[in-house]
Order: structure tokens, then C-alpha cells, then sequence
């Protein structure tokens, strides 16, 4: 395994990202967190990742038994600042940052130690070469196109550290030590558009660390299992299940690791969920060997908290502070006792506001209203709280859920949000307006589906508008609702583009709403990116 040493860069995940697809296991910590024996056990490298501060301003500093370890080390842009600082070197502001695509020239005196880092380098030298850990570079200099982002430099190297390489602005970009296993570089092989990027990292986790390719998902999926064993002993563990993927991946790998009357999970029917949730929740959960699904009907609940008001934001407060009593109300009913674990399917992304990484912050992120309950602060105070899939990112927990047996249809699922309707009804909620919008949105996306769409989409859905307007239906004047559809493509839900359906298709989804919901008389498509429009209406 690979130890990632995290001081807050955005990029600090896709290091792990990196080094896991090449079948190896990365685990990210944060960067000041104490190395002892437990936390090197089975490490075979440490990366030192970059970091948004600066060394000399009292930015994160490592742990000083870092450099009595023994372990090869790879600092990232900050990283390699802060090798420097702590062993004696100095490190400046620049006048002007280096940022983007800049030249890096090689010239080195090889010895058999860099010449394995330097083949990531060298682009005679395949990946899949470097890979079997034995490729070693003899070129006496090359030059590479990488990716730097950095604002400080290096004025002066530590003692013992030599500038094998240099930008094309002559600032120092690759150091490696004259007698360590310690290497250094100025740009971020972690990104795409580094030229020889994956082959830099590989040559420092195969060529140095002598890691071998033994991670997979099957491997993961027996090493988190284990750890859930180990943690929750015999004690019931409660998940609480929303039908979204996270969740549904969360329950599966309960109910394999543990024996199922152990496993204790409830579903919240708030009335605002999609068409028939609750049958497709309950059928997918039986079929993956749930033994106590609590199922709680609140439709009522929630819509009479919702009676009248039209203001957005305090729809979602009234849901999400409902969600919290209801929640609390019927986890005490269920009668578990004081010891039972709560598990929660928060993902690795959920607890990273923009780049903060794992520290002491990283937990208040999410904000979704099931991350942040009094329930959960208190079973995480008590020791109680599991997030299996807090080290993954989704596509990962898509493929765990495939090796536990969840099906494609749950694995592929478009996200939903966590008030549901009450952000696609514009204006007041009431029980009417709920059943036609899960009928127009039930259509929307069964035509997608048949039309082979679905999975070239990253969200679709149908709004409906606080409005009426005029049509005709057979020789009479209907005044008849209106839909918005929204398709978008995106990579994270951050940004996202309008989905570019070909007209006839658009033609042919919204004459079979019209004809099949007849209270709607129009339907119209969403053509906002975002930004400026968000992708939910409200
Ligand atoms: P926006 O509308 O902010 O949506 O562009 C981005 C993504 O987040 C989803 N979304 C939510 N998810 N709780 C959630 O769990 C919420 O309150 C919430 N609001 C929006 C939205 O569906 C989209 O995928």
C-alpha cells in the first residue's frame, strides 16, 4: 500500500485515484497526522501531496519520524517544498507562478536508484514496463511537457538533494537525494494533461517502492468486509436507506459481511420520492437478503408540513429539519439497544469541500440532510458511526456494488435529490401535484431507457411549472398544466450541459406525456446549462 500524506491540494484524491487503477492500494491520511506503527503497517512508499499553503507561512508540516522511516518518498509541488523546508532547504514566493503546460529538462548523473524513477520519464519506456518494476532509464537527458501549478519555489536545496531536472524557467522541478530513497518533483503527475504522468507515479509505486499489481475490488471488497466485522462485533448496525446508489452499495456490503438479523435498515417514504420507490426499494433490498427493512410511511407528515408554502428554501428546511424527527422518532421505536452501530454510505467526495482532504474538517461537508443529524453526531462521538465507502469515489462504489451482487439498473441510476418533488414542484406541494409529476418523470424516463439514452445522460427529470395554460383537447378548451424536462450531462454535477436531444426525439417524449397525462397540456425543454441555471429548478 501507498500512504498519501494529504496538506489540503485539490488533486490529493486523484494521486489515490492514480495508484489504485494500477492495482494498487492507496490510503490518504492528513499530512499531519501522527506515522506510527499501526498507521505504516503494510506501507510500502509515502507520497507528500501538494497543498494551497505555503511552507514558510506555517502551512501543514509531516510528521519528523517521516524521514527516520525508511520509506521511499515522492513529494508533489508542496510536498517536496516542505522535504525541503524540514531538512534545511529554502523555499521562496516566485514573482510570477508557473502554471500549466511547461517545459521540464532532465540532466542527471544516473545511478541505479534514479535511473527506476527517471523511466517514468523516458518515453521509450511503455507503462506497462515500468509496471513490472525492473524498467531502469540510462537516457542522459529528456525533456517532458508537465503540468505545474505552484505559486512558491525552490531557492536553495536541502543538503544532500540534487536538481536533476529544471522548468523551462529554470526553477528546480525534479530533486532526488544523493542517498535516500527520496525524490521530488515541482509539477502534478496526478493529472491527465502531465505528459508521462502515470508513468512517473508508476515508476515511483513499482520502480522504488517495489509494490506489486494485488488490488482489486474483490480485494477491497474481503478488506472492508473484514473491517466492518472487526468494528460492529455482534452489535445491529441501522442504515438508513435513501434508493440512490450509495446507500443501496452500503446495504449490500452490510448484509454480506454480516449475518443479515443483524443488519437493521429503514426507509423513509416522504412522498416526495420517485413514481413506486418504495416497491423498487423494498423488492431490491429483499433480493440482496434483507431481513428487517423498516419501511416508514410520513407521506402525510411531510406534505401537511409542506401545506402552503412556496418559498424554496423553506421547503428544504421544513424537510430536512422533519427528516431529522421522523428519523430519530422511528430509529427509537425500532428498540435496538444502546450499543447498535449506525452505518452511513458516505463516499471519499462527500467529505472533501473543495480540496480540504481527510483531516479534522473534512467531516462537515455534505449537505445532505442525512449526513449531519444529532443521531449521527452522537454515534459518531460514541465510536459508532461506520462509513464503509468514505475512501471510494462513485464510480468505485459502482464497481464494489457489482462485485456484492447489486444490479446495473441501481448501479446506473441517475441522482436524486435529497428533498425530492418539493424542488421540482415550483410553488406549494400538495399530494396532486406530487402523483402527476411522478407520472410525467415515470414516462420521461422509461422512454429514455427504451430509447437507449438513459446512460448518456447524467440526470434527467420533469418539473412542474406553477402555471396553466390554454390548449385544446378533442373541439374543447382545456387549460391544462405545464412540464419542464431537464437533461443534462456532466462529470460531477458541478458544471453541466444541456443534453443535446436529436428534435424528434424531444417531439415523440413529449407527445406521449401529452397524451397519456391528461391533465398536462404543454411540455417544454430545459436548454440552461449550468452555470448560470443550477440543475435542480429550485
Ligand atoms: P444543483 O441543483 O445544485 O444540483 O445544480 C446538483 C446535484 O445535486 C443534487 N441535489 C441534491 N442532492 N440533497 C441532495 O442529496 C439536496 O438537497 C440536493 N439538491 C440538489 C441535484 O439533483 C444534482 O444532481
Amino acid at each position: 500500500m501507498i500512504l498519501i500524506l494529504d496538506f489540503g491540494s485539490q488533486t490529493s484524491q486523484l494521486i489515490a485515484r492514480r495508484i489504485r487503477d494500477m492495482g494498487v492500494y492507496a490510503e490518504i491520511i492528513a499530512g499531519d497526522s501522527p506515522l506510527n506503527t499501526s498507521i505504516l503497517a503494510g506501507v510500502e512508499g509515502i507520497v507528500l501531496s501538494g497543498s494551497p499553503e505555503s511552507v514558510y507561512d506555517n502551512g501543514p508540516m509531516p510528521d519528523p519520524s517521516l524521514y527516520t522511516c525508511g520509506l521511499p518518498l515522492l513529494g508533489i509541488c508542496y510536498g517536496l517544498q516542505c522535504m525541503t523546508f524540514n531538512k534545511g532547504g529554502t523555499v521562496k514566493p516566485l514573482p510570477q507562478r508557473e502554471y500549466g503546460a511547461i517545459r521540464l529538462h532532465i540532466h542527471t548523473e544516473i545511478d541505479e536508484r534514479s535511473s527506476a524513477f527517471l523511466a517514468g520519464f523516458d518515453k521509450t519506456i511503455p507503462l506497462e514496463a515500468i509496471k513490472t518494476g525492473t524498467a531502469r532509464s540510462k537516457a542522459a537527458a529528456i525533456t517532458i511537457t508537465v503540468w505545474m501549478s505552484h505559486g512558491d519555489t525552490i531557492t536553495e536545496l536541502a543538503p544532500g538533494f540534487l536538481e536533476a531536472g529544471t522548468s523551462a524557467n529554470g526553477f528546480p522541478a525534479l530533486v532526488v537525494h544523493e542517498k535516500e530513497p527520496w525524490f521530488g518533483v515541482q509539477f502534478h503527475p496526478e493529472v491527465t494533461h502531465c505528459e508521462r504522468g502515470a508513468e512517473i507515479l508508476a515508476a515511483f509505486v513499482f520502480g522504488l517502492c517495489d509494490c506489486r499489481q494485488s488490488w482489486d475490488m474483490e480485494h477491497y471488497a474481503e478488506h472492508i468486509q473484514q473491517s466492518l466485522i472487526e468494528k460492529v462485533g455482534t452489535n445491529p448496525v441501522l442504515l438508513l436507506i435513501s434508493g440512490g446508489v450509495d446507500s443501496t452499495v452500503a446495504g449490500a456490503l452490510l448484509l454480506k459481511s454480516l449475518p443479515p438479523e443483524q443488519v437493521h435498515l429503514m426507509y423513509l417514504d416522504t412522498g416526495l420520492m420517485r413514481k413506486d420507490e418504495t416497491d423498487h426499494v423494498t423488492a431490491k433490498l429483499s433480493k440482496l437478503g434483507a431481513q428487517h427493512l423498516t419501511v416508514v410511511h410520513s407521506e402525510d407528515e411531510f406534505l401537511s408540513a409542506l401545506a402552503g408554502v412556496e418559498d424554496p428554501e423553506e421547503k428544504r428546511k421544513i424537510i430536512g429539519d422533519l427528516f431529522i424527527t421522523v428519523q430519530e422518532r422511528e430509529t427509537a421505536r425500532l428498540g435496538l439497544p444502546e450499543s447498535y452501530f449506525l452505518a452511513q454510505g458516505t463516499l471519499y467526495t462527500d467529505l472533501i469541500e473543495s480540496g480540504k482532504g481527510v483531516g479534522t474538517k473534512a467531516h462537515l461537508i455534505k449537505s445532505h440532510h442525512n449526513v449531519r443529524t444529532p443521531l449521527v453526531a452522537a454515534k459518531r462521538a460514541a465510536g459508532q458511526l461506520v462509513e464503509p465507502l468514505n475512501r471510494l469515489y462513485k464510480d468505485e462504489v459502482r464497481r464494489l456494488g457489482r462485485v456484492l451482487g447489486v444490479d446495473e439498473e441501481t448501479l446506473n441510476r441517475h441522482p436524486f435529490p435529497g428533498p425530492g418533488l418539493a424542488v421540482r414542484i415550483l410553488g406549494a406541494v400538495t399530494k396532486e401535484k406530487c402523483a402527476l409529476l411522478q407520472e410525467v418523470d415515470a414516462i420521461f424516463i422509461a422512454e429514455l431507457k427504451e430509447r437507449k439514452l438513459y446512460d448518456k445522460i447524467w440526470q434527467a427529470f420533469a418539473v412542474l411549472l406553477p402555471i396553466r395554460s390554454v390548449g385544446v383537447a378533442g373541439d374543447l378548451r382545456h387549460y391544462g398544466s405545464v412540464v419542464a424536462l431537464r437533461a443534462i450531462t456532466s462529470a460531477d454535477g458541478m458544471t453541466a450541459d444541456v443534453y443535446p436531444f436529436d428534435l424528434k426525439d424531444l417531439l415523440e417524449i413529449a407527445t406521449r406525456i401529452t397524451n397519456t397525462v391528461k391533465a398536462v397540456g404543454r411540455v417544454t425543454y430545459d436548454i440552461s446549462s449550468k452555470p448560470p441555471a443550477t440543475i435542480e429548478w429550485e
